[in-house]
C-alpha cells in the first residue's frame, strides 16, 4: 500500500506578508484529498497563516531548552504556534550553520520529544557522489538518528532526500536517480525493523517544480516532495500539489 504523499515547500529565508496573503488566496480554491501539504516560512511568519488547506512547519528549531542564547528559538516555543512539523538537517544549516550529524539528531530528538514531526533532511554533494561515497555517506547521516534515538524514531518522522547538487541549480534528479537513494534509504531502515521502513515517508528535494513533479512522485519509494524556489510562486506550487493528487 502506497504512502500518503506529502508536499513541503521551504520558502528558505524569503517571503513577505504580500505572498502569504497570495499563497493562501490560490489554495484557498483549492481541495486537496489525496496530499499533505504543508508550507514552511521564516520563523517570524508562523503565526500569520490561516488557512486549513495547508499545515505549518518551521525551518529550524534550537537544540537547546531555553535561557541565554541570544536569536534562538526552542521547541516547547514552536509548539505553542500552529506548527506541526519542523525542518531539520537541511543542507543549507549542515553547510552554513555548521550543524553536525550529532547537533542534527538532538534537535530530532526534541522535537519528538515535545510531539512534532521533524522533517528530517539528508544528501550528499556532488563530489561524495563521483567518489563513490554516497551511500557510505547517506547511512552516516541515518545513523546518527538511529544512534541517539533509536530506529523508532522512523515512525514519527519524515524523511527528505536532497543531494545537494540538485539544490536550486535547476539540475533536478531523475525520477530514477531519486528511486535509487530512497530505495536505498528504506533497505537501510529495514534492516533494523521492516515495518519502520515501510511506513517511513520519504521525499524528494532538489529543483522539483511542476514539469518535473509527477514522473518523481509515481517512483515507488518516492512520496513526495520538499520544494524550495518553486514554492514561492503559488500557482506553481499548486500545480505540484496537483501532480500528487
Ligand atoms: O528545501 C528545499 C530544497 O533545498 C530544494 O530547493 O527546490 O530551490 O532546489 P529548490
Amino acid at each position: 500500500q502506497k504512502r500518503k504523499i506529502l508536499v513541503a515547500g521551504n520558502w528558505k529565508m524569503n517571503g513577505n506578508l504580500a505572498l502569504i496573503d497570495s499563497m493562501s488566496q490560490t489554495f484557498a480554491t483549492q481541495d486537496f484529498k489525496h496530499v499533505d501539504v504543508v508550507v514552511c516560512p521564516p520563523a517570524v511568519y508562523l503565526s500569520s497563516f490561516n488557512e486549513p488547506d495547508f499545515a505549518i512547519g518551521a525551518q529550524n528549531v534550537s537544540h537547546l531548552d531555553g535561557g541565554a542564547y541570544t536569536g534562538e528559538v526552542s521547541i516547547s516555543m514552536l509548539s505553542e504556534l500552529p506548527v506541526k512539523y519542523v525542518i531539520v538537517g537541511h543542507s543549507e544549516r549542515r553547510e552554513y550553520f555548521n550543524e553536525s550529524n550529532e547537533l542534527i539528531a538532538e534537535k530530532v530528538y526534541k522535537i519528538l520529544e515535545c510531539g512534532l514531526t521533524p522533517i528530517f533532511c539528508i544528501g550528499e554533494s556532488e563530489q561524495i557522489r563521483e567518489s563513490g561515497k554516497l551511500f557510505g555517506f547517506l547511512a552516516e547521516q541515518l545513523d546518527a538518528v538511529i544512534n541517539r534515538i533509536g530506529i523508532q524514531a522512523f515512525n514519527q518522522l519524515i524523511v527528505a532526500y536532497e543531494p545537494i547538487w540538485a539544490i536550486g541549480t535547476g539540475k533536478t534528479a531523475t525520477p530514477e536517480q531519486a528511486q535509487e537513494v530512497h530505495h536505498f534509504i528504506r533497505e537501510h531502515l529495514a534492516g533494523h525493523d521492516a515495518n519502520t521502513a515501510s511506513g517511513v515517508r520519504i521525499l524528494y528535494g532538489g529543483s522539483v517544480n511542476a514539469a518535473s513533479a509527477s514522473a518523481l512522485f509515481s517512483q515507488p519509494d518516492v512520496d513526495g516532495g520538499l520544494v524550495g524556489g518553486a514554492s514561492l510562486k503559488p500557482t506553481e506550487f499548486v500545480n505540484i500539489c496537483l501532480a500528487a493528487e
